[in-house]
């Protein structure tokens, strides 16, 4: 079996995960892949695909929309667990899914074997001028919130939900 690890990012969080992942599905015995988005990856040559999207103004990256669109009939025929990697994500109380996953996928026809919303960074020196004083304005919580355990503990749980 081959998985596609395919990842949209603004400032490397995202990729920092889906690393994770691709790691843990090799060190597990899956074949899989990383690719950005932005190289657009076609996920016909796989069996599956884990996909991953960065978070901004409550929505997925439109790249990661743009492309999940472009190939939403290969997506939709295979199975696909699908993650995002955001602030809020590290308040417990805003932790589940992400407002801007539900319209994505109510838009789309893949039907995804597993969802889950991570924690990234918020680290201002990777982050365009403009958007800062967003940020700033947004008080967003600065730092870095992610647990690269929990992310490798979903990998191994989402591993057999690909077959
Ligand atoms: C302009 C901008 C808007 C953002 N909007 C949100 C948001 O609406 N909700 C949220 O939880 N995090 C938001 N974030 C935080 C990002 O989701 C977080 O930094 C994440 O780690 C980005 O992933 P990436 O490094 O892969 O791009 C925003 C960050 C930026 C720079």
């Amino acid at each position: 079996m081959s998985v596609l690890v395919a990842y949209a990012t603004h400032s490397g969080a995202t990729r920092s995960l889906a690393e994770v992942i691709v790691d843990e599905l090799i060190l597990a015995g899956t074949e899989a892949v990383l690719h950005d988005i932005a190289a657009d990856p076609d996920p016909v040559g796989h069996d599956a695909a884990v996909i991953g999207s960065g978070i901004r103004m409550d929505a997925l990256e439109k790249s990661f929309q743009d492309w999940a669109g472009r190939h939403a009939a290969a997506l939709g025929a295979r199975p696909v667990a699908l993650f995002t990697c955001s602030g809020s994500a590290a308040n417990p109380a805003k932790a589940e899914r992400q407002k801007g996953t539900e319209s994505f996928l109510a838009r789309s026809p893949i039907r995804p074997v597993a969802v889950r919303n991570f924690p990234g960074w918020v680290l201002m020196d990777r982050i365009p001028l403009a958007e800062r004083t967003l940020l700033r304005a947004m008080r967003t919580p600065i730092g870095d919130f992610r647990d690269l355990d929990a992310v490798a503990a979903w990998a191994r749980e989402v591993r057999p939900l690909l077959r």
